[in-house]
């Protein structure tokens, strides 16, 4: 995980390496969907002075989307949300106490004007952020709008080969 000065599409910034086991969904579909980015460490109570510094540095590197996971009291991506322009989507992380429900409401009640997009917690929303981050570059970008749709297409693909393994298991019972 590291940080540079090369423009990048996407940045994902995480609370805590221990975010990573559900953030390495997100970073995977990106990977996928061959849209470019970096994951980093940064911390809004930990490191504030390092997500100042990132925040700063995403106009010039040209990034598109912020994607930012944290847990417990998470204030990373309404923390990056205040200091950036670009849209923010917000990843609550599972853990402490409320396994995550506390993050998502963290992450999710930003005051009017400095939102934060929410997906869901942990790994499911890991993956919906890629798929969201996806989305919105694919306004203005055809070829990413194109792998985008064979990649919902495969998925669906697969949900009805699942059906047919499950309609085969009932006929054979
Ligand atoms: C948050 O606190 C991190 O995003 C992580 O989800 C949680 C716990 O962090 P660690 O104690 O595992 O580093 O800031």
């Amino acid at each position: 995980m590291t940080q540079s000065d090369t423009p990048i599409d996407v940045l994902i910034m995480m609370g805590s390496d221990s975010d990573w086991p559900a953030m390495s969904a997100c970073h995977e579909l990106l990977d996928e969907l061959n849209i470019s980015h970096e994951v980093m460490v940064a911390s809004a109570h930990r490191t504030p002075a390092k997500v100042h510094q990132v925040a700063a540095s995403v106009g010039p590197r040209g990034v598109k989307v912020l994607i930012c996971a944290a847990g417990m009291a998470a204030h990373l991506a309404g923390s990056v949300a205040a200091l950036v322009d670009v849209p923010v989507v917000g990843v609550p992380m599972p853990g402490g106490m409320m396994d995550g429900l506390d993050a998502l409401l963290s992450t999710v009640q930003m005051p009017p004007g400095v939102p934060v997009a929410t997906v869901g917690v942990g790994k499911a929303g890991a993956k919906n952020a890629a798929v969201l981050t996806a989305q919105i570059m694919s306004l203005s970008d055809a070829d990413l709008a194109k792998r985008l749709r064979v990649w919902r297409n495969d998925q669906a693909k697969g949900v009805e080969a699942k059906n047919l393994k499950l309609q085969d298991t009932l006929k054979s019972s």
